[in-house]
């Protein structure tokens, strides 16, 4: 029998394992078939908005974790496909951080041109993913959530392209318990004007922490107190927000921090990060990992060490995304049609150590933006994924870090160059700061 590929979820990660067949395919290679099961009704992952929180209208969490107001936190030079640029897409020139709503179109827009859609089973959830040595098949328990209808599938190779920032992280602190407001974690944050006129606290000193802080402030928040447990962000925050150590306890509204200092606060964010969870992948096959550069047990970040025809993609923390999730989808394809072999497991895991033993000498995100790029870079060198500039994406991150410690109200403002056709970002028309309209339409200026 012709093999089968199983690809799990249809966000920017599954997209690119669909899309890294379609081009084989273009070009003569004898495809697997493919099936994309994707519990959502709509692709695009996380860059699907939805306005729910909690459980979805089939009674399963919500996957999403984007709010309104979203905009791209790098530039889109960092994340620009090689084989379907942004000029292509948009027809011009568009500035280098857009929201969400832009993204979204560019991210489907490749799936559409390539008809990867065909290869879907939406509102499809794969409940169990197991493994059996003797047939040397995967059997895939998937639910149609309409129905509610449960099937099994066999598989000869598995892709869980699941992302890994839905799931939360959340911790509680003394006084929770009392606390007489809303208490809410990042996934669940939908909307910044809800606390419009309020005295905000964020816990946490990462990215959500630094956009919810600054969302919230720019919709009207009276102020906002962000709480960090290792260090602080140290961003020269615009009036109404600022940093303190780790929330001790609450007494009522009244905060109390570690260095002493005490707020009334009204709301609380916990933006304290996300779990990697598998529940449906059977132990043996099961990722267990924090949020790191390169994870233990993935050969080249892809191949599950003790079954490399169980396969993850987009795993890592991410500097880059969309171009890393398409030099991963490559390499992963390339196995599946037997154009690239992988050595022992013993030499494979060898190579992960050797990665996970760079990654902790890595003294500062300077490095580390480094060891992200050389992880494509290894990746790249050997598939046929088209050639972009990658030494400019690493230039352009180092930059976008030192705008964003200039300004961190302003960087959003700056413009790059495509590492890809070179064009230069021309300016939006309204600063990031001032701009409370987030639609592609006024964004595009239409
Ligand atoms: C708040 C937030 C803001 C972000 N902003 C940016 C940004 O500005 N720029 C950037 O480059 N990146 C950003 N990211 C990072 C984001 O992780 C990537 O851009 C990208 O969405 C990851 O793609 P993915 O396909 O790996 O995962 P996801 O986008 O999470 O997609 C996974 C898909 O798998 C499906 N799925 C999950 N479980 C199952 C199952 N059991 N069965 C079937 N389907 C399943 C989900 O429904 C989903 O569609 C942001 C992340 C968050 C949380
Ligand atoms: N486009 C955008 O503007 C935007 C906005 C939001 C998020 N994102 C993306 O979303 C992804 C996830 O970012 P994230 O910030 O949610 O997660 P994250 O980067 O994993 O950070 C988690 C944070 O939680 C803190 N934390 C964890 N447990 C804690 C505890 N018990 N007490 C106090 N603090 C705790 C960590 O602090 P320590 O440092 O102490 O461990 C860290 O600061 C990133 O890829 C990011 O780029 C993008």
């Amino acid at each position: 029998m012709a093999s089968r590929v199983a690809v799990v979820g249809a966000g920017p990660s599954g997209l690119a394992q669909l899309h890294a067949f379609e081009e084989a395919r273009k070009q003569g290679a004898d495809v697997p078939e493919l099936v994309c099961f994707e519990k959502q009704g709509d692709w695009a992952g996380l860059w699907n908005y939805t306005w729910r929180t909690g459980l979805d209208e089939y009674g399963d969490a919500v996957h999403g974790s984007m709010y309104r107001y979203l905009w791209s936190n790098g530039p889109k030079e960092c994340l620009e496909f090689a084989d379907y640029t942004f000029d292509e897409h948009f027809g011009k020139p568009i500035p280098s951080f857009p929201p969400r709503e832009v993204l979204f179109d560019y991210v489907t827009g490749r799936a559409k041109k390539n008809n990867v859609r065909q290869f879907i089973q939406f509102n499809t959830a794969v409940r169990w993913i197991s493994y059996d040595d003797s047939e040397a098949k995967f059997a895939l328990i998937v639910e149609e959530l309409e129905s509610g209808a449960t099937r099994t599938e066999e598989f000869d190779y598995v892709i869980v392209g699941t992302g890994h920032f839905s799931v939360p992280n959340v911790p509680t602190f003394e006084g929770f318990t009392q606390f007489p407001g809303r208490i809410l974690h990042s996934h669940d944050f939908r909307d910044a004007r809800e606390f419009t006129g309020k005295d905000l606290l964020v816990i946490g000193s990462s990215y959500s922490a630094e956009d919810i802080a600054l969302q919230s402030k720019k919709y009207g928040a009276k102020s906002v107190t962000v709480s960090y447990r290792t260090a602080p962000m140290g961003f020269p925050w615009p009036e109404g927000i600022d940093e303190v150590p780790l929330l001790r306890k609450l007494d009522g509204k009244t905060a109390h921090f570690a260095d002493g200092t005490v707020r009334q606060v009204d709301a609380i964010v916990l933006c304290t990060g996300y779990q990697h969870s598998f529940g449906f992948i059977e132990d043996s096959l099961r990722l267990r990992t924090a949020n790191v550069l390169y994870t233990p047990s993935l050969y080249k970040g892809v191949f599950w060490l003790d079954n490399p025809k169980m396969m993850y993609l987009g795993m890592q923390d991410q500097f880059y995304t969309f171009t890393l999730f398409d030099a991963q989808a490559w390499y992963a394809r390339d196995y599946v049609l037997g154009r690239l072999s992988l050595p022992s497991r013993d030499e494979m895991a060898k190579d992960v150590d050797a990665w996970r033993a760079r990654l902790d000498t890595l003294a500062d995100a300077f490095e580390q933006i480094d060891f992200q790029a050389d992880h494509i870079a290894d990746l790249a060198k050997d598939v046929d994924y088209p050639v972009f500039d990658l030494d400019l994406t690493r230039e352009h991150f180092k930059k976008w870090e030192h705008d964003k410690e200039e300004s961190i109200i302003g960087y959003r403002d700056r413009g790059f160059s495509s590492p890809c056709t070179g064009t230069g970002a021309p300016n939006h028309h309204t600063p990031w700061w001032q701009e409370l309209d987030d639609s592609m339409a006024t964004f595009l200026g239409e």
